[in-house]
Protein backbone atom coordinates (compact mmCIF):
# COMPACT_ATOMS: atom_id res chain seq x y z
CA UNK A 1 0.00 0.00 0.00
CA UNK A 2 0.92 3.53 -0.79
CA UNK A 3 1.91 5.55 2.23
CA UNK A 4 -0.34 8.28 3.50
CA UNK A 5 2.96 9.87 5.47
CA UNK A 6 6.02 8.99 4.28
CA UNK A 7 9.07 8.88 6.12
CA UNK A 8 10.83 11.85 3.54
CA UNK A 9 9.68 14.03 1.51
CA UNK A 10 11.29 16.78 -1.00
CA UNK A 11 11.39 20.07 -0.22
CA UNK A 12 12.28 21.31 -3.70
CA UNK A 13 10.42 24.09 -5.22
CA UNK A 14 10.62 26.05 -8.32
CA UNK A 15 14.29 26.83 -7.66
CA UNK A 16 15.69 23.63 -8.37
CA UNK A 17 13.80 23.17 -11.67
CA UNK A 18 15.11 26.27 -12.92
CA UNK A 19 18.58 25.74 -11.60
CA UNK A 20 19.13 22.35 -13.95
CA UNK A 21 17.68 24.17 -16.73
CA UNK A 22 20.12 26.96 -16.74
CA UNK A 23 23.02 23.83 -16.92
CA UNK A 24 21.01 22.10 -19.57
CA UNK A 25 21.02 25.31 -21.35
CA UNK A 26 24.73 26.27 -20.82
CA UNK A 27 25.33 23.09 -23.37
CA UNK A 28 28.19 21.88 -20.73
CA UNK A 29 26.46 18.90 -17.77
CA UNK A 30 28.82 17.00 -16.35
CA UNK A 31 31.75 18.52 -13.93
CA UNK A 32 32.37 22.54 -14.45
CA UNK A 33 31.80 25.53 -13.09
CA UNK A 34 28.54 24.80 -11.15
CA UNK A 35 30.38 21.92 -9.46
CA UNK A 36 33.42 24.29 -8.48
CA UNK A 37 30.58 26.96 -7.65
CA UNK A 38 29.25 24.33 -5.08
CA UNK A 39 32.57 23.04 -3.86
CA UNK A 40 33.62 26.60 -2.98
CA UNK A 41 30.42 27.48 -0.94
CA UNK A 42 30.03 24.43 0.55
CA UNK A 43 33.41 24.88 1.98
CA UNK A 44 32.67 28.22 3.09
CA UNK A 45 29.79 26.95 4.50
CA UNK A 46 31.15 23.71 6.92
CA UNK A 47 34.25 26.13 7.32
CA UNK A 48 36.13 23.54 5.39
CA UNK A 49 39.93 24.93 3.87
CA UNK A 50 39.31 22.24 0.90
CA UNK A 51 36.23 20.54 -1.09
CA UNK A 52 35.93 18.34 -3.76
CA UNK A 53 32.35 16.99 -5.13
CA UNK A 54 31.85 13.35 -5.70
CA UNK A 55 29.35 11.23 -7.32
CA UNK A 56 27.93 9.85 -4.29
CA UNK A 57 29.29 10.03 -0.09
CA UNK A 58 30.72 6.28 -0.70
CA UNK A 59 33.01 7.37 -3.57
CA UNK A 60 34.13 10.03 -0.93
CA UNK A 61 34.68 7.41 2.01
CA UNK A 62 36.62 5.36 -0.67
CA UNK A 63 38.67 8.11 -1.49
CA UNK A 64 39.04 8.96 2.03
CA UNK A 65 40.44 5.41 2.73
CA UNK A 66 42.69 5.84 -0.24
CA UNK A 67 44.55 8.98 0.68
CA UNK A 68 45.11 8.02 4.39
CA UNK A 69 47.03 5.35 2.76
CA UNK A 70 45.18 2.96 4.10
CA UNK A 71 45.52 -1.26 2.80
CA UNK A 72 45.93 -4.73 3.21
CA UNK A 73 46.02 -5.40 6.93
CA UNK A 74 45.46 -2.61 8.15
CA UNK A 75 42.91 -2.86 11.45
CA UNK A 76 40.23 0.48 11.09
CA UNK A 77 37.56 1.22 13.92
CA UNK A 78 34.45 1.78 12.76
CA UNK A 79 30.87 1.76 14.28
CA UNK A 80 28.41 -1.56 12.96
CA UNK A 81 25.29 0.89 13.85
CA UNK A 82 25.35 2.75 10.04
CA UNK A 83 25.15 2.37 6.70
CA UNK A 84 26.72 -0.22 5.31
CA UNK A 85 29.12 2.00 2.78
CA UNK A 86 31.10 3.47 6.08
CA UNK A 87 32.27 -0.41 6.72
CA UNK A 88 32.32 -1.13 3.00
CA UNK A 89 34.82 1.55 1.66
CA UNK A 90 37.28 0.08 4.49
CA UNK A 91 36.84 -3.65 2.44
CA UNK A 92 37.84 -1.59 -1.34
CA UNK A 93 40.92 -0.89 -0.16
CA UNK A 94 41.57 -3.98 1.60
CA UNK A 95 41.96 -2.97 5.17
CA UNK A 96 39.74 -4.74 8.14
CA UNK A 97 36.89 -3.20 9.40
CA UNK A 98 36.80 -3.51 13.37
CA UNK A 99 33.46 -3.24 14.80
CA UNK A 100 32.80 -0.97 17.82
CA UNK A 101 29.70 -0.49 20.10
CA UNK A 102 28.19 2.52 20.72
CA UNK A 103 27.86 4.56 23.85
CA UNK A 104 24.16 3.32 25.09
CA UNK A 105 20.74 3.08 23.94
CA UNK A 106 20.27 6.74 24.35
CA UNK A 107 23.89 7.84 22.16
CA UNK A 108 23.69 5.44 19.09
CA UNK A 109 27.27 7.23 18.59
CA UNK A 110 30.81 5.33 18.86
CA UNK A 111 31.60 4.60 21.99
CA UNK A 112 34.82 6.11 22.80
CA UNK A 113 35.74 4.14 25.66
CA UNK A 114 35.27 0.44 23.69
CA UNK A 115 36.88 2.53 20.81
CA UNK A 116 40.42 2.66 22.84
CA UNK A 117 39.73 -0.96 24.25
CA UNK A 118 40.38 -2.05 20.36
CA UNK A 119 42.81 -0.48 19.45
CA UNK A 120 45.83 -2.98 18.64
CA UNK A 121 49.37 -2.00 17.33
CA UNK A 122 47.72 -2.49 13.49
CA UNK A 123 44.94 0.00 13.72
CA UNK A 124 45.67 2.82 11.49
CA UNK A 125 42.11 4.77 11.47
CA UNK A 126 38.49 5.58 12.91
CA UNK A 127 35.85 6.11 10.47
CA UNK A 128 33.48 7.67 12.92
CA UNK A 129 29.34 8.71 11.80
CA UNK A 130 27.87 11.17 13.21
CA UNK A 131 24.22 9.24 13.66
CA UNK A 132 21.32 11.28 12.66
CA UNK A 133 23.86 14.70 12.48
CA UNK A 134 23.94 14.23 16.50
CA UNK A 135 28.46 14.63 17.34
CA UNK A 136 30.02 11.38 17.95
CA UNK A 137 32.60 11.82 20.93
CA UNK A 138 34.59 13.82 18.92
CA UNK A 139 36.86 15.31 21.80
CA UNK A 140 37.42 11.85 23.26
CA UNK A 141 37.85 10.37 19.80
CA UNK A 142 40.54 12.90 18.59
CA UNK A 143 42.67 12.58 21.70
CA UNK A 144 42.87 8.95 21.31
CA UNK A 145 43.26 9.22 17.79
CA UNK A 146 46.30 12.00 18.24
CA UNK A 147 47.61 9.77 20.71
CA UNK A 148 47.95 6.58 18.95
CA UNK A 149 48.41 8.20 15.76
CA UNK A 150 45.06 7.14 14.35
CA UNK A 151 43.95 8.78 11.02
CA UNK A 152 40.09 10.22 11.28
CA UNK A 153 37.37 10.32 8.74
CA UNK A 154 33.98 11.48 9.42
CA UNK A 155 31.06 10.30 7.72
CA UNK A 156 28.97 13.31 7.60
CA UNK A 157 26.09 12.05 6.16
CA UNK A 158 24.05 13.05 8.13
CA UNK A 159 25.25 16.11 9.40
CA UNK A 160 25.84 18.85 7.07
CA UNK A 161 25.78 22.10 9.79
CA UNK A 162 26.02 19.82 12.98
CA UNK A 163 27.70 22.10 15.04
CA UNK A 164 30.64 20.40 18.14
CA UNK A 165 32.01 22.75 19.67
CA UNK A 166 32.07 25.63 17.17
CA UNK A 167 33.08 23.09 14.67
CA UNK A 168 31.11 21.92 12.01
CA UNK A 169 31.18 18.24 11.53
CA UNK A 170 33.24 16.75 8.69
CA UNK A 171 35.89 19.28 9.41
CA UNK A 172 37.17 17.81 12.78
CA UNK A 173 38.90 14.71 11.81
CA UNK A 174 41.59 14.05 8.87
CA UNK A 175 38.78 14.23 6.20
CA UNK A 176 35.09 14.40 5.85
CA UNK A 177 32.69 12.96 3.79
CA UNK A 178 29.17 13.74 2.95
CA UNK A 179 26.14 12.78 1.18
CA UNK A 180 23.42 14.50 -1.07
CA UNK A 181 21.56 11.16 -1.67
CA UNK A 182 17.52 12.21 -2.44
CA UNK A 183 16.76 11.29 1.52
CA UNK A 184 19.46 13.61 2.95
CA UNK A 185 18.97 17.15 4.20
CA UNK A 186 20.90 18.42 0.90
CA UNK A 187 19.19 16.22 -1.91
CA UNK A 188 20.52 16.21 -5.56
CA UNK A 189 19.63 12.43 -6.07
CA UNK A 190 22.91 11.21 -6.11
CA UNK A 191 26.23 13.18 -5.16
CA UNK A 192 28.62 13.80 -2.23
CA UNK A 193 31.19 15.86 -1.51
CA UNK A 194 35.05 15.11 0.43
CA UNK A 195 36.35 18.27 2.96
CA UNK A 196 39.56 17.89 4.17
CA UNK A 197 42.08 20.69 5.60
CA UNK A 198 44.93 19.30 4.27
CA UNK A 199 45.87 20.76 0.73
CA UNK A 200 48.09 17.40 -0.62
CA UNK A 201 45.01 15.43 0.54
CA UNK A 202 42.58 17.74 -1.66
CA UNK A 203 44.84 17.72 -4.75
CA UNK A 204 45.01 14.09 -4.94
CA UNK A 205 41.03 13.63 -4.40
CA UNK A 206 40.84 15.87 -7.78
CA UNK A 207 43.02 13.40 -9.30
CA UNK A 208 41.50 10.17 -7.88
CA UNK A 209 37.97 11.50 -8.52
CA UNK A 210 38.58 11.74 -12.52
CA UNK A 211 41.01 8.93 -13.74
CA UNK A 212 44.03 10.32 -12.20
CA UNK A 213 44.28 12.95 -14.88
CA UNK A 214 46.37 15.39 -14.69
CA UNK A 215 43.36 17.71 -16.30
CA UNK A 216 39.47 17.86 -16.73
CA UNK A 217 37.91 17.57 -19.71
CA UNK A 218 36.37 20.97 -18.82
CA UNK A 219 39.56 22.25 -19.34
CA UNK A 220 40.40 20.40 -22.58
CA UNK A 221 36.76 21.43 -23.54
CA UNK A 222 37.80 25.51 -22.78
CA UNK A 223 40.84 25.04 -24.85
CA UNK A 224 42.87 26.03 -21.04
CA UNK A 225 44.31 22.16 -21.51
CA UNK A 226 45.60 20.06 -24.41
CA UNK A 227 46.93 17.04 -22.98
CA UNK A 228 46.74 14.72 -20.14
CA UNK A 229 48.66 12.42 -18.41
CA UNK A 230 47.68 9.57 -15.66
CA UNK A 231 49.21 9.80 -12.48
CA UNK A 232 47.24 7.84 -10.24
CA UNK A 233 45.40 4.64 -10.18
CA UNK A 234 41.82 6.69 -10.28
CA UNK A 235 38.19 6.65 -10.50
CA UNK A 236 35.45 8.03 -12.11
CA UNK A 237 33.80 9.62 -8.88
CA UNK A 238 32.95 13.28 -10.62
CA UNK A 239 29.60 15.03 -9.66
CA UNK A 240 28.42 16.36 -12.86
CA UNK A 241 26.93 20.35 -12.90
CA UNK A 242 23.17 19.10 -13.07
CA UNK A 243 23.55 17.82 -9.66
CA UNK A 244 25.86 20.62 -8.69
CA UNK A 245 23.00 22.75 -9.31
CA UNK A 246 20.50 21.49 -7.98
CA UNK A 247 23.35 21.49 -4.54
CA UNK A 248 23.46 25.28 -4.68
CA UNK A 249 19.93 25.65 -4.84
CA UNK A 250 19.89 23.34 -1.60
CA UNK A 251 22.61 24.53 -0.21
CA UNK A 252 20.90 28.09 -0.31
CA UNK A 253 17.71 26.20 1.49
CA UNK A 254 19.60 24.34 4.56
CA UNK A 255 19.59 26.65 7.31
CA UNK A 256 15.50 27.16 6.95
CA UNK A 257 15.07 23.32 5.87
CA UNK A 258 17.22 22.38 9.40
CA UNK A 259 14.73 25.33 11.19
CA UNK A 260 11.66 23.17 10.19
CA UNK A 261 12.75 19.68 11.08
CA UNK A 262 13.89 21.19 14.18
CA UNK A 263 10.23 22.19 14.95
CA UNK A 264 9.22 18.61 14.02
CA UNK A 265 12.18 17.15 16.75
CA UNK A 266 10.25 19.71 19.13
CA UNK A 267 7.13 18.88 18.66
CA UNK A 268 7.85 14.90 18.52
CA UNK A 269 9.70 15.60 22.15
CA UNK A 270 6.15 17.05 23.28
CA UNK A 271 4.39 14.56 22.24
CA UNK A 272 6.45 11.61 23.24
CA UNK A 273 8.48 12.59 25.72
CA UNK A 274 7.24 10.93 29.18
CA UNK A 275 5.90 7.36 27.22
CA UNK A 276 6.60 4.42 29.08
CA UNK A 277 9.25 2.13 27.46
CA UNK A 278 10.25 4.67 24.65
CA UNK A 279 13.81 5.53 24.92
CA UNK A 280 14.46 8.88 22.69
CA UNK A 281 18.23 9.20 21.64
CA UNK A 282 20.15 12.28 22.29
CA UNK A 283 16.52 13.74 23.97
CA UNK A 284 19.37 16.04 26.07
CA UNK A 285 21.05 17.50 23.10
CA UNK A 286 21.22 20.77 22.80
CA UNK A 287 23.62 21.86 20.12
CA UNK A 288 22.52 23.00 16.42
CA UNK A 289 22.20 19.63 14.75
CA UNK A 290 20.90 18.69 11.23
CA UNK A 291 18.47 16.76 12.68
CA UNK A 292 18.51 14.31 9.08
CA UNK A 293 16.28 11.72 11.28
CA UNK A 294 13.99 10.86 14.18
CA UNK A 295 14.92 7.31 16.01
CA UNK A 296 13.29 5.78 18.64
CA UNK A 297 14.13 2.70 20.72
CA UNK A 298 11.70 0.81 22.65
CA UNK A 299 12.80 -0.20 26.05
CA UNK A 300 13.07 -3.67 27.48
CA UNK A 301 11.57 -4.75 23.96
CA UNK A 302 12.54 -7.42 21.21
CA UNK A 303 12.96 -7.52 17.32
CA UNK A 304 9.39 -8.88 16.96
CA UNK A 305 7.87 -6.70 19.14
CA UNK A 306 9.57 -3.47 17.26
CA UNK A 307 8.14 -5.14 13.50
CA UNK A 308 4.58 -5.57 14.52
CA UNK A 309 4.74 -2.13 16.10
CA UNK A 310 5.85 -1.18 12.37
CA UNK A 311 3.79 -3.12 10.94
CA UNK A 312 0.55 -1.49 12.70
CA UNK A 313 1.91 2.00 11.64
CA UNK A 314 2.15 1.00 7.86
CA UNK A 315 -1.50 -0.46 8.37
CA UNK A 316 -2.32 3.39 8.94
CA UNK A 317 -0.60 4.99 6.14
CA UNK A 318 2.46 5.65 8.06
CA UNK A 319 6.03 5.21 6.31
CA UNK A 320 9.09 4.26 9.58
CA UNK A 321 12.38 3.20 8.71
CA UNK A 322 15.05 1.27 10.58
CA UNK A 323 18.75 2.85 11.22
CA UNK A 324 20.44 0.55 10.80
CA UNK A 325 20.26 -3.32 10.47
CA UNK A 326 23.33 -4.01 12.45
CA UNK A 327 26.44 -4.50 9.62
CA UNK A 328 28.49 -7.14 11.10
CA UNK A 329 25.06 -9.19 11.18
CA UNK A 330 25.18 -8.89 6.80
CA UNK A 331 26.34 -12.27 5.04
CA UNK A 332 29.55 -10.75 4.01
CA UNK A 333 30.58 -9.26 7.41
CA UNK A 334 29.67 -12.09 9.90
CA UNK A 335 32.72 -13.45 9.73
CA UNK A 336 34.62 -11.21 11.46
CA UNK A 337 34.71 -10.61 15.36
CA UNK A 338 32.07 -8.67 16.90
CA UNK A 339 31.26 -8.27 20.64
CA UNK A 340 28.11 -5.36 20.20
CA UNK A 341 25.21 -6.12 22.26
CA UNK A 342 24.18 -2.76 22.10
CA UNK A 343 24.27 -1.93 18.58
CA UNK A 344 22.29 -5.77 18.45
CA UNK A 345 20.02 -3.96 21.05
CA UNK A 346 18.92 -0.77 18.88
CA UNK A 347 19.41 -2.81 15.23
CA UNK A 348 16.43 -4.67 16.91
CA UNK A 349 14.65 -2.21 18.66
CA UNK A 350 15.05 1.19 16.90
CA UNK A 351 12.17 2.68 14.78
CA UNK A 352 13.02 5.63 12.91
CA UNK A 353 9.51 7.96 12.54
CA UNK A 354 8.86 10.25 9.51
CA UNK A 355 10.81 13.54 9.45
CA UNK A 356 10.95 16.21 6.83
CA UNK A 357 10.98 20.09 6.81
CA UNK A 358 7.20 19.62 5.49
CA UNK A 359 5.62 17.38 7.86
CA UNK A 360 2.29 19.57 8.84
CA UNK A 361 1.37 19.49 12.70
CA UNK A 362 -1.69 17.41 12.07
CA UNK A 363 0.25 14.46 10.31
CA UNK A 364 2.52 14.56 13.01
CA UNK A 365 -0.22 14.77 15.10
CA UNK A 366 -1.28 11.32 13.77
CA UNK A 367 2.12 9.74 13.67
CA UNK A 368 2.42 10.47 17.10
CA UNK A 369 -0.94 9.10 18.48
CA UNK A 370 -0.79 5.83 16.35
CA UNK A 371 2.53 5.57 17.71
CA UNK A 372 1.52 5.67 20.74
CA UNK A 373 -1.69 3.20 20.33
CA UNK A 374 0.56 0.42 18.59
CA UNK A 375 3.08 0.53 21.69
CA UNK A 376 0.11 -0.04 23.72
CA UNK A 377 -2.05 -2.45 21.43
CA UNK A 378 1.60 -4.54 20.95
C1 LIG B 1 25.74 6.91 7.22
C2 LIG B 1 25.84 6.83 5.74
N1 LIG B 1 27.04 6.58 5.19
C3 LIG B 1 27.19 6.51 3.85
C4 LIG B 1 26.11 6.69 3.01
C5 LIG B 1 26.33 6.54 1.54
O1 LIG B 1 26.03 7.70 0.88
P1 LIG B 1 25.79 7.70 -0.69
O2 LIG B 1 24.45 7.09 -0.94
O3 LIG B 1 25.84 9.15 -1.05
O4 LIG B 1 26.89 6.92 -1.31
C6 LIG B 1 24.86 6.97 3.54
C7 LIG B 1 23.69 7.25 2.70
O5 LIG B 1 22.92 6.55 2.23
C8 LIG B 1 24.71 7.02 4.94
O6 LIG B 1 23.52 7.28 5.51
Amino acid sequence: MGYTIPLFDLNYGPEEEEAVVRVLRSRWISTGPVTEELERRFAAMVGAPHAVGVTNCTAALHMACRLLGLGEGDEVITPSLTFVATVNAIRYVGAVPVFCDIAGTDDLTLDPVRLERLVTERTRAVVVMHYAGFPCAMGRIMEIARRRRLGVIEDASHAPLSDCGGRALGTIGDIGCFSFFSNKNISTGEGGMLVTGNREYCERARLLRSHGMTSLSYERAMGHRTSYDVVDLGYNYRLDDIRAALGLVQLGRLREDIEDRAAVRRRYLDGLGGTEGLIIPFREHGGYVSNYIFPVVLDGSTRERRDRVRETLKARGIATSVHYPAVHRFSIYRHLPAELPLTEYAADCEITLPLYAGLGGEAQEHVIRSFKEALRGN
